[in-house]
């Protein structure tokens, strides 16, 4: 069976008091068996988090990177400084980065690449606009952002992908469990071309306001392995019933 993965994305939300409430409220409830659990979180409160989350099993990672390794590229960040201070993954190609930054496919796929050579695991964000899924672009516009990260990297070395519908984002209004189940068996479908047995390995989240009400029918798809959580992992106790969704599927 595939790994089951909750990652936690916080944007730009938090203070050093949020994370170390946060950090003290996961703790006091039960570990989960066999999900794996990730906090991306700020550059500036990685270390601490690290500090604050590794003794309970959470594992931490960035929002974002720079595809770069060091140099004159004032205000960014690179793979390996998130490596430095404990990261394991790193979430890439998140639409609000590709939308509001300006961020190209192929940018993406640099950036998942600096962060396979610094050791880290790229969450790799794929998703459609509600335009385009509106147009029927749905399956086009996801395979193309998909390719230029594989013709950069072989499927053994991502992370994840992770299926967000830009207009499930934040909105209140995930996919429903067969929308998302059919993006995602396209996703492993076209990973599968490139390496047939690194697609059956592979997790793909699902992101797109996944609630505690709404984990457990989305992750009991055939190929929806976890989830990526913006707005409801900013609550540990939240957060935690959305892991323990994932948890209870053996
Ligand atoms: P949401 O965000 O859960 O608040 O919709 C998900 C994401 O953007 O990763």
């Amino acid at each position: 069976m595939r790994e089951k993965i909750v990652v936690a994305n916080w944007k730009m939300n938090g203070s050093l008091k949020h994370c170390r409430e946060w950090a003290a409220g996961f703790a006091e409830l039960p570990k989960p068996q066999q999900a794996r659990t990730v906090v991306c979180a700020p550059f500036v409160y990685l270390t601490e988090i690290g500090r604050l989350m590794m003794p309970i099993g959470i594992e931490i990672g960035a929002e974002d990177v720079n595809e770069n390794p060091s140099g004159a590229y004032t205000g960014e960040i690179s793979a390996g400084m998130l490596a430095d201070v404990g990261c394991r993954w790193c979430i890439v190609g998140h639409s609000e980065r590709r939308q509001l930054f300006g961020e190209t496919d192929n940018r993406v796929a640099m950036k998942a690449l600096a962060a396979v050579k610094a050791g880290l695991r790229p969450i790799v964000c794929v998703g459609e606009t509600l335009a385009e899924r509106e147009s029927g672009a749905t399956e086009r516009v996801i395979l193309r952002q998909l390719t230029a990260v594989l013709s950069v990297l072989s499927p053994k070395d991502l992370g994840a992908i992770a299926y967000e519908p830009v207009w499930a984002i934040g909105t209140g209004k995930s996919a429903t469990p067969n929308v998302a189940q059919a993006v995602h068996s396209a996703i492993r479908q076209r990973v599968a071309q490139v390496n047939a047995e690194a697609a059956q390995t592979l997790p793909i989240l699902y992101g797109g306001s996944v609630k505690p009400e709404s984990a457990a029918s989305l992750f009991a798809q055939a190929d929806i392995d976890g989830g990526l959580v913006g707005g409801a992992a900013l609550d540990p106790v939240s957060f935690h019933a959305i892991v323990m969704a994932a948890d209870a599927l053996r």
